[in-house]
């Protein structure tokens, strides 16, 4: 895909709701786990689309950057949705520490922002959304990196 031009904060949320009903529908289809590395410089935009991502699916109020926890859960009726910053990760054994694997489960959506940081130990995307400044605006492109990527983003919204 071609990168999409995002003028201001709102066009990024817009974005991430975007992608939050495709993959929605993805899931009301099928018993699966979806993977979505967020991929940028600081500042880019990656928790601003988590939030866009977040309020769609029906989360009301503040989304965290998790720069701090590592983690923040967020519990839907039929799905979880796991958003990630491994930015300030020191070492891959936290990753162990933290249960990494546990998070990767069936109907459970893992947005992760810093994927770089992880040395390759995380389950591979599904999708990778990357994030550029263009001037005062950002860019999103997406890719799809499997099957069930491509499947996700040919859903209708
Ligand atoms: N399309 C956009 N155009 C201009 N500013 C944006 C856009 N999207 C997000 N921002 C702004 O960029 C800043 C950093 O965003 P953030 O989502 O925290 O970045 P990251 O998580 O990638 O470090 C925020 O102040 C946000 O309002
Ligand atoms: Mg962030």
């Amino acid at each position: 895909m071609k990168p999409i031009i995002l003028t201001n904060e709102q066009e990024t949320i817009l974005f991430g709701s975007k992608i939050a009903k495709q993959c929605l529908n993805y899931l009301s289809k099928h018993d699966d786990t979806i993977v979505i590395y967020l991929i940028g410089d600081l500042g880019a935009g990656k928790t601003t689309f988590s939030r866009g991502f977040l309020q769609q699916l029906g989360h009301i109020g503040n989304v965290k950057s998790p720069t701090y926890t590592l983690v923040e859960p967020y519990q839907f009726d039929s799905f979880s949705v796991y958003h990630f910053d491994f930015y300030r990760l020191c070492s891959p054994e936290e990753l162990e520490f933290m249960g990494i694997r546990e998070y990767f489960a069936l109907r459970s959506i893992c947005l992760i922002e810093w994927p770089e940081q992880t040395n390759g130990i995380l389950p591979s995307a599904d999708l990778e959304i990357h994030l550029a400044y263009l001037a005062h605006e950002r860019t999103v492109c997406v890719q799809a990196k499997n099957e069930k990527g491509q499947a996700i983003i040919n859903l209708s919204q």
